[in-house]
C-alpha cells in the first residue's frame, strides 16, 4: 500500500519511505529523506494513533473491552465545544447526578435497560461521602451513598493521559482533543452475554443517554453540526426547552449527553480557574486537577510521565454495596497507591 501527494505526486509508502518524486528526477534524491508517520492500531471499534517521538512509545494499553465483537460493544461519540479537562472533570464528579441528572435517572425507574438499573439509585443522596487515591495509572475515586439502608461505593478510574473507566463497570470513556476548544468525546460499552451492539438494544441504549444521531444533531454535537447554529451555546440558550422545564423538567435538555455538555460548555469554552473555589464534593477534580498538571510539568521538563507506563488492568471501574465499616478498596484489588504528586516527578 502506498499514499500518493496530490501536489507534486510523490508517493510514500507506509513507513514513510519515499517511493516516487515525479518531479526531481535525480533517483538518489528520494533515498536521502523520508515522511514521518505514526504508528496505528484498531482495538475496541477504535483507531489509536501514537503521536509521540519515535522508540518511546508507551505500553498499548489493554482494556476489557477489547476482547468483546463488534456485535457485544457499542461505540459512540460526540464533539463538545469546549476544553476536554471540563469534560474529565464532570466525569469524576458524583454529586452532579443526583442534581443535573435528576429528571433523566427518574426514567430508570421504568427502564429495563441494565444501565438504568445501575444508574437509578443515583437519584438519592446528593452528598455522597468522596474519597480518592493516586495510583500507578492515575487515581480511583468512590462515591458512597447512604440509600434504602444499603451503602453503595461506586468507584471510577481516571488513566493518564484521558480515559475513564466509570463506576457502572461496563462503560469506558476517552476525552480526546480536538483543539483546546474543542474534544471528542468517545464512549464505549460491552457486555459479555448481551448483543448490544445489535438492534434494538444499540438503539435503546444510545437514545437512552442522548447519544443517537438525530439527538447528537439537534445539539450541534456531530463533525457536521458542531459549527452550526445548532450547536449550544448562549445565542440559543444552550438548547434549553423553558416549556419542559415548565411542566417539571428539571434542566429542559434531551437526556445526559446534553445535561453534561451544556454545564461543561457554559462555564467558558476555556474555563477561567483564577476564581475556581472546590469544595470537598470535589476532591476527585482536584485529584484530576493535580495529576494532569504533574502530567503537564513531566512533558515541560522532559522527564517521562510513570503512568503512561502503568501495568495494564489496575484500572477499574466499579459499583457495589459495601457493609459499614468495610474499605471500598476491596471492590479494586489491584488498587496501588503512590505517593502523591512526589511520586510522579
Ligand atoms: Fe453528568
Amino acid at each position: 500500500m502506498a499514499c500518493c501527494c496530490i501536489y507534486h505526486g510523490w508517493k510514500f509508502a507506509v513507513d514513510g519511505t519515499v517511493l516516487d518524486t515525479p518531479n526531481v528526477t535525480d533517483p538518489r534524491f528520494k533515498e536521502r529523506i523520508k515522511g514521518r508517520t505514526y504508528p496505528v492500531r484498531e482495538a475496541g471499534g477504535l483507531l489509536w494513533a501514537y503521536l509521540g517521538p519515535q522508540g518511546e512509545e508507551p505500553p498499548f494499553p489493554h482494556w476489557g473491552f477489547m476482547d468483546q465483537p463488534d456485535a457485544h460493544r457499542i461505540n459512540a461519540s460526540a464533539i463538545v465545544n469546549c476544553n476536554f479537562v471540563q469534560v474529565m472533570e464532570g466525569l469524576v464528579d458524583s454529586s452532579h447526578l443526583t442534581v443535573l441528572h435528576g429528571s433523566a435517572l427518574a426514567r430508570t425507574n421504568d427502564s429495563d435497560l441494565d444501565y438504568a438499573k445501575k444508574t437509578s439509585h443515583m437519584q438519592f443522596d446528593a452528598s455522597p461521602k468522596i474519597e480518592a487515591d493516586e495510583t500507578d495509572f492515575g487515581f480511583h475515586y468512590v462515591a458512597i451513598r447512604e440509600t434504602d439502608g444499603k451503602r453503595i461505593a461506586r468507584v471510577t478510574a481516571f488513566a493518564t493521559p484521558c480515559f475513564i473507566a466509570n463506576a457502572n463497570g461496563d462503560v469506558w470513556l476517552a476525552i480526546v482533543p480536538v483543539n483546546d476548544e474543542r474534544c471528542n468525546f468517545y464512549h464505549v460499552w460491552w457486555d459479555a452475554e448481551k448483543p448490544i451492539g445489535e438492534e434494538p438494544l444499540r438503539s435503546a441504549q444510545l437514545t437512552f443517554v442522548g447519544l443517537d444521531e438525530p439527538t447528537l444533531r439537534k445539539y450541534g454535537m456531530t463533525a457536521d453540526t458542531c459549527d452550526s447554529p445548532a450547536a449550544m451555546s448562549v445565542a440559543n440558550g444552550f438548547g434549553q426547552d423553558r416549556a419542559k422545564q415548565r411542566d417539571g423538567h428539571f434542566t429542559g435538555l434531551d437526556s445526559i449527553t446534553q445535561e453534561d455538555a451544556a454545564c461543561s460548555i457554559s462555564s467558558g469554552t476555556i474555563r477561567d480557574r483564577s476564581q475556581e473555589m472546590l469544595s470537598t464534593a470535589d476532591l476527585a477534580i482536584s485529584r484530576l486537577q493535580r495529576t494532569l498538571l504533574a502530567c503537564a510539568r513531566a512533558e515541560r521538563d522532559q522527564k517521562e510521565i510513570p503512568a503512561l507506563r502503568a501495568e495494564g488492568g489496575r484500572a477499574v471501574g466499579v459499583s457495589a454495596e459495601i457493609a459499614v465499616d468495610e474499605d471500598w478498596r476491596r471492590l479494586v484489588p489491584h488498587h496501588q497507591i503512590v505517593s502523591s504528586t512526589g511520586a510522579r516527578a
